[in-house]
């Protein structure tokens, strides 16, 4: 069982440009996205920030999409956000180590997805409970928006599997040095 940040970024590591909007990927990424249901196979409970949660929900909204995870999701907040009905979501906040016991205890077995972004995942390193990131790095400069990891401090990772997605994407599993 491993924690994993699994997440997509432009060449200068944004996941989101400055209004949070992913066009950029929408536009850019690869085409065929069935290594993300490989992925999602693996996995048994999902963890995400506020914002991600927020702009999910409007991407939803705006697209007649449901929910898409049928796993557990602990979101990260201070504020009361609305629930979706039907979904197992769960609202959280503070020290993210009591809450990654809870998400391993959900995942029964399978990995945790921290979807993001990048300073709550950085939290979960600082504790050394992240074992891996697969990102994919899609070939465009965004030159400001959401970092991939906000950490002051110089933060190592070693490189497991290397993966090209069409002609524009390179998909890297690192793993926690
Ligand atoms: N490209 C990708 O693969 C990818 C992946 C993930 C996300 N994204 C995008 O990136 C953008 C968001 O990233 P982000 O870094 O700005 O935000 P984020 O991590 O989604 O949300 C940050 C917010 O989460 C809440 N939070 C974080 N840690 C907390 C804690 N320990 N306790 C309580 N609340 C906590 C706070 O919200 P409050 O204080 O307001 O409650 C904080 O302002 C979104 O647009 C999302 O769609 C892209």
């Amino acid at each position: 069982m491993k924690t994993i940040y699994f997440a997509a970024a432009s060449l200068d590591g944004y996941i989101a440009d400055k209004n949070d909007s992913l066009e950029w990927l929408f536009k850019n990424g690869p085409a065929d996205l069935s290594f993300i249901k490989s992925f999602m196979d693996g996995i048994g409970a999902l963890a995400m920030g506020a914002s991600t949660y927020e702009w999910l929900l409007s991407y939803n909204n705006k697209n007649n999409e449901p929910w898409p995870y049928k796993i557990p999701c602990l979101v990260f907040t201070h504020r009361k956000l609305n629930p979706v009905e039907g979904a197992d979501i769960r609202f959280v906040q503070g020290d993210v180590g009591p809450h990654h016991k809870e998400l391993v205890r959900l995942a029964n077995g399978k990995n945790v997805w921290l979807v993001g972004g990048g300073e709550l995942v950085g939290l979960f390193h600082d504790q050394g409970l992240l074992d891996e990131m697969q990102i994919q790095t899609v070939a465009v400069f965004l030159n400001e928006g959401k970092k991939l990891f906000s950490r002051r401090t110089e933060t190592a990772f070693k490189i497991k599997q290397i993966n090209q997605r069409g002609d524009t994407c390179v998909d890297v599993v690192y793993s926690v040095k």
